[in-house]
């Protein structure tokens, strides 16, 4: 069986009033990828913040390869390679992309993800420096072309492909997507759900939050529901999906709402 990654253990984060995440309990095995969905307002971004270190739970612990990271500054679990994307991109839009991805980059040269990917067999990991690693992890997104542009002139699926490209350059062992399909037209979606793939069959474990289940479906390996704070379902994607429970959370949500 595959090594643990990520522990979470009765997370509670209250907002005022308001319980955003009510004793979230989950676990991510390595190299899998485990969706999160749930309505709007359950909590699913409010428990990245809570993982990525962003906001500190009111209670519970969190487990980063066996280790506390509760407590810690989000730059630290960033280091540990624990790096998640935000729900709005966040890129400087008057810096050019690439000036963007080198921000986004930890100062070492070491190994990284995309070494393997790109590159496997001929050119050491080591040698490959920030701004080489860059261009590849551009080349990879497709967005290549646009290195030397503002970042403020991208379309918003390019945005997305570049705030998850940054993620990249800080050589995550776990990555959080927030989701990563909004916003993305179908042709481009199906893109990126091969680029995800791609990432997992080289080692790398994701956690990402989606609305869109088609794609929630086509990338998990396992699935979790939140509702109200509180994970309501989890286990295989196509049985959680039928699970009657999360069809009446999500009609609870209101109208509009849809698993
Ligand atoms: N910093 C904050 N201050 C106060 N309330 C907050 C804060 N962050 C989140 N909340 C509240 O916590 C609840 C959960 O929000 P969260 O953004 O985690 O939901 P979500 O599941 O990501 O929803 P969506 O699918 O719409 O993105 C919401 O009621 C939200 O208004
Ligand atoms: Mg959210």
């Amino acid at each position: 069986m595959a090594d643990e990654i990520l522990r979470i253990e009765g997370v509670r984060k209250g907002f005022g009033g308001l319980l955003a995440v009510d004793g979230c309990s989950l676990s991510v095995q390595e190299g899998t990828i485990v969706g999160l969905i749930g309505p709007n307002g359950a909590g699913k971004s409010t428990l990245f913040d809570l993982i990525s270190g962003f906001v500190s739970p009111d209670s519970g612990s969190i487990f980063f390869s066996g280790r506390e990271i509760v407590g810690l500054p989000a730059y630290k679990i960033a280091r540990l390679g624990l790096i998640r994307t935000f729900q709005i991109p966040r890129s400087l839009m008057r810096m050019t992309v690439l000036e963007n991805m080198m921000l986004g980059g930890q100062n070492q040269v070491g190994e990284n993800i995309f070494a393997n990917i790109i590159r496997r067999g001929k050119v050491q990991a080591e040698e490959i420096s920030i701004e080489n690693k860059a261009v590849e992890i551009l080349k990879f997104f497709d967005i290549l072309r646009m290195q030397d542009e503002y970042a403020g002139s991208m379309s918003g699926g390019q945005k997305k492909m570049l705030e998850m490209a940054r993620a990249l350059m800080a050589d995550p062992r776990l990555l959080l997507l927030d989701e990563p399909f909004a916003g993305l037209n179908p042709a481009l979606s199906e893109r990126l759900i091969e680029k995800v793939k791609k990432l997992r069959e080289n080692g790398l474990t994701i956690m990402i939050i989606e609305h869109a289940i088609p794609y929630v479906l086509a990338l998990s390996d396992e699935l979790y529901v939140l509702n109200k704070g509180a994970i309501l379902a989890k286990g295989r994607p196509d049985q959680v999906i039928s699970d009657p429970r999360v069809f009446e959370a999500y009609l609870g949500a209101g109208p509009d709402a849809q698993p």
